[in-house]
């Protein structure tokens, strides 16, 4: 199926299809040079079927993990662009998760002020979240997306056979991001994902449906101005625990699914609960909440002593609402911590 995001001259087609992977040259345009921007941990069988598409593809691999959406790695593909003579005609297609779609959104998005950029999603948090939306960013000095543009793709292509490879755990971090959406937005979502007896053949409705919370809210708020930061459920303490290093093994799906747990009511808290368990993520942690406000205090949208969260009620509903630190302290302190 075809979902179209609608931003004006920006627009461009979702397309969600089993096996598109194998027919990704009828989808993109790919007779030109072709930088697809892949990672070690990434089956290669993905980025060969785009190179051989293309009428003159570069496989550039990264190592793969958080740690390469970096300034030097974003550095070195520019330079390999530049030695290879790609100009402003020429594309750049990420084939891997949000690692690879946030780097080479970014290298697309600057190079040259700007070349077509297409991104292949291959990671379940990738599929329904991070590839639409056009936010593409690098890290730098510890900070997480610190430097990045808004950008969007001339097309996603999503192939939900590609997650046949992917493991377990990253594929049950990545559902985080559909429950939170779904959490706020979509109680017949949030039943679907509490209910399912067989997630494998309900992953492309949940995708789907997460797409278009998701198409929806960027379409209302490209530029996250107001909206938009209802996506940020669950990540104000979960961005905290991802910063904490001492909890670095956890996955960023699985900060926010423990970070969604105080910003909820108790009836909301207790469902989520059961979601979590029921997938095998993480509802407690092993940690001193002080370390953890240190980082809130830090997070971008504090503003004094109090910050402004996404707050579900009621599932399929959400406010914004300024919560003191100290309270968040309590909550997280009654919470989440073991
Ligand atoms: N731009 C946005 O709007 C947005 C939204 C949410 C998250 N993000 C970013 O996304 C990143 C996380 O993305 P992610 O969870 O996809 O992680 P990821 O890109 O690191 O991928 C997770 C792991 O899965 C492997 N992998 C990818 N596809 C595979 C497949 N089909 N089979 C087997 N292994 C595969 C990768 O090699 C990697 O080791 C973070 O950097 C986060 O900041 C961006
Ligand atoms: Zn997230």
């Amino acid at each position: 199926m075809i979902l179209p995001l609608n931003l004006g001259k920006d627009s461009y087609d979702i397309v969600i299809e089993r096996t598109a992977l194998d027919r990704i040259g009828e989808y993109l345009k790919l007779d030109r040079k072709c930088l697809i921007l892949t990672d070690s941990g990434v089956p290669s069988k993905y980025s060969e079927a785009v190179k051989r598409a293309s009428r003159d593809g570069y496989i550039y691999t990264i190592p793969e993990g958080e740690g390469s959406k970096s300034f030097d790695n974003y550095k070195s593909i520019l330079s390999f662009m530049v030695e290879n003579a790609f100009t402003r005609t020429d594309c750049v297609v990420a084939v891997g998760g949000g690692v690879c779609g946030d780097l080479g959104g970014f290298v697309a998005a600057s190079y040259m002020r700007g070349i077509d950029f297409y991104n292949v999603p291959t990671t379940l948090l990738s599929q329904l979240d991070s590839s639409i939306g056009g936010k593409v960013a690098i890290d730098l000095d510890g900070v997480k997306n610190i430097v990045g543009a808004f950008y969007q793709p001339k097309k996603v292509v999503i192939d939900p056979n590609t997650l046949k490879t992917l493991d377990q755990r990253q594929k049950m971090a990545g559902l985080c991001e559909g429950i939170k959406m779904a959490a706020c937005m979509n109680s017949q979502l949030f039943e679907l994902i509490e209910n399912s007896t067989d997630l494998e053949s309900d992953l492309d409705e949940i995708i789907v449906e997460g797409l278009k919370i998701k198409k929806a809210v960027v379409e209302e708020d490209p530029h996250e101005k107001g909206l938009r930061r209802v996506l940020n459920f669950g990540h104000t303490i979960g961005h905290a625990i991802e910063s904490n290093a001492g909890l670095a093994e956890l996955l960023h799906g699985e900060c926010v699914a423990l970070g969604s747990l105080p910003m909820a009511s108790d009836d909301v808290r207790a469902r989520l609960e059961n979601v979590y368990k029921k997938y095998n993520l993480p509802t407690k942690i092993d940690t001193d909440s002080d370390v953890l406000m240190s980082y809130i205090k830090r997070d971008k949208k504090a503003m004094g002593d109090s910050i402004t969260v996404v707050f579900v009620e009621k599932i399929g509903e959400f406010q914004f609402i300024k919560m003191k630190t100290d309270e968040i302290k309590k909550y997280i302190d009654g919470g989440i911590l073991k």
